[in-house]
């Protein structure tokens, strides 16, 4: 409720500015500037091309109790100007990998998480995290599993999970 109230307040701000800027058409070398400052809606192709870049770290998956499911944690830092979306993730290990997300306790699955920019995708225990439905096989602790994780604008990201113990938390660093 807060975010659309400051929305609509900033709107209704840059109306104004735009009301107050076309009205001083009398010093039209002076407002060269804010002209340019106007037209910034349409099509920004310099933030556009800011491609980001992903770095991933603490990435494991609790050892799995059975063939069935895994969960995958880790962090995916984008340190860019541009927001990005964790999309996909596939695994040579199951045919099947989701982003799940937590709420209420329960997990349920959605089509992409946001990676904010100059911010962090969280995957960790009683949260977000990726989840392999069927294994090919089962891992065991000690055991990598490669994955590979696909955003909206960033370029695809490899990434090697560490099988840890079932009981096994990653301390999060940037949470709380
Ligand atoms: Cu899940």
């Amino acid at each position: 409720m807060n975010t659309r109230t400051t929305r609509t307040l900033a709107a209704a701000l840059s109306l104004t500015a735009a009301l107050v800027i076309s009205g001083c058409s009398s010093s039209p070398s002076s407002s060269a500037g804010e002209d340019s400052t106007a037209k910034a809606g349409a099509g920004a192709p310099a933030e556009e091309s800011a491609k980001p870049k992903m770095t991933v770290t603490g990435a494991y998956m609790p050892e799995p109790v059975n063939d069935k499911m895994a969960g995958a944690f880790m962090v995916i830092k984008n340190d860019s100007k541009t927001a990005d979306k964790l999309l996909a993730v596939t695994s040579p290990l199951s045919d099947d990998l989701q982003v799940h997300e937590t709420k209420d306790q329960k997990m349920q699955q959605v089509q992409s998480m946001d990676v904010p920019a100059g911010g962090a995708l969280n995957l960790e225990r009683g949260g977000s995290h990726i989840m392999f439905m069927g294994l090919k096989n089962k891992p065991n602790v000690g055991d990598k599993v490669t994955i590979e994780l696909r955003f909206e604008k960033a370029d695809p990201v490899k990434v090697e999970l560490d099988v840890k113990e079932r009981t096994y938390n990653a301390q999060s660093s940037t949470a709380h």
